[in-house]
């Protein structure tokens, strides 16, 4: 297989009703633990670098731990930028071997949106490689973006079908009331799948992207906290909901908090238990577990794609 783009994940994940799991990586151990849970249950998979991400590793880190982990388990793996803010940044990554890009237009007008991420899809379709865009805004933290609920927005249907024609991307990111991070909904989760449908009857068999789709699944949180964390009340989306969203058309699904979670659960609970611990292969060991059995369980129990190679 190798390193792919996402066009035929895509068309196969729309055609069969599920998604595809987008993870964020930033080093080594995370890689591996996403890589190793896709290997065992035969899934497709996007692994996501965030600019933070890529200042943190380094690019050319990323690019060959990513290729390492592709010849290890000769999986179809696309790579791609997650929230790409400028030209500048697609480009580098466009350059630099990513598969995919993300061109986030979204705090940007209509106008600048579509132009903005013309721009990228034109650089990108002549070099092969595909263009997430965004309309409508999320709520939540991303690097340094911070967007308030009150200044969310759900994405316009009729909008969305223009922006598509319009720019020529090949996956849009909806807002449908979903966010970043471990806060995602005050009150009772509810998502907007009234949208989702508009929009996926207006382009049958478009992708669609949902961002900020963490479950923040109670379990985790509760360990986080057992052993020492402080994230109380966190709460995520439920996963009948991201099932029904993948059924209706939504064909990538975002997760990065989870992992997080995961992840550090593990290591909190590894000190707790192991004072004395100083080998950092036992912690991020224990970490790198943790990142691949959550990983098996989105996939088989959530996502839908194992099996779809
Ligand atoms: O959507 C954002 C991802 O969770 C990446 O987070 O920008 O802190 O790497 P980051
Ligand atoms: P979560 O914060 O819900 O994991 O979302 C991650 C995301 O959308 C990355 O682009
Ligand atoms: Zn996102």
């Amino acid at each position: 297989m190798g390193i792919v783009t996402t066009k035929e994940m895509f068309e196969k994940a729309a055609k069969g009703g599920y998604a595809i799991g987008a993870f964020n990586v930033n080093n080594m151990e995370i890689i591996q633990g996403i890589t190793e849970a896709a290997k065992e249950v035969n899934s497709p998979l996007i692994l996501q670098v965030s600019a933070g991400a890529r200042k943190y590793a380094k690019h050319n880190y990323l690019m060959h731990l990513i290729q390492a982990a592709v010849e290890d388990t000769d999986l179809p793996i696309a790579i791609h930028l997650d929230h790409g803010a400028d030209f500048d940044i697609c480009k580098k990554c466009i350059d630099g071997g990513f598969t995919s890009v993300m061109i986030d237009g979204s705090q940007h007008n209509f106008e600048d949106n579509i132009e903005l991420t013309r721009k990228v899809v034109d650089y990108a379709h002549e070099r092969g490689v595909v263009v997430e865009a965004e309309l409508g805004k999320l709520a939540g933290v991303e690097d340094d973006v911070k967007v308030s609920a009150e200044d969310s927005s759900y994405t316009d249907p009729d909008q969305a079908v223009e922006f598509i024609q319009r720019t020529g991307c090949d996956s849009l990111a909806i807002a449908i009331g979903t966010s970043h991070g471990a806060y995602k909904f005050k009150g009772e989760p509810k998502l907007r799948y009234d949208i989702l449908e508009k929009i996926t009857s207006y382009v049958p068999g478009f992708p669609i992207v949902l961002h900020g789709a963490s479950t923040v699944i109670p379990e985790f949180v509760a360990k986080c906290n057992q052993y020492g964390g402080n994230i109380p009340g966190a709460q995520g989306v439920p996963e009948d909901m991201l099932r029904e969203a993948a059924r209706r058309g939504v064909c990538k699904i975002n997760i990065d908090t989870d992992l997080r979670l995961a992840m550090t659960s593990a290591i909190r609970e590894m000190f707790v238990n192991n004072p004395g611990e100083f080998d950092p292969r036992k912690y991020l060991g224990a970490g790198r577990d943790a990142i691949k059995e959550m990983v098996k369980h989105k996939i088989v129990d959530v996502l839908g794609c194992n099996d779809k190679i």
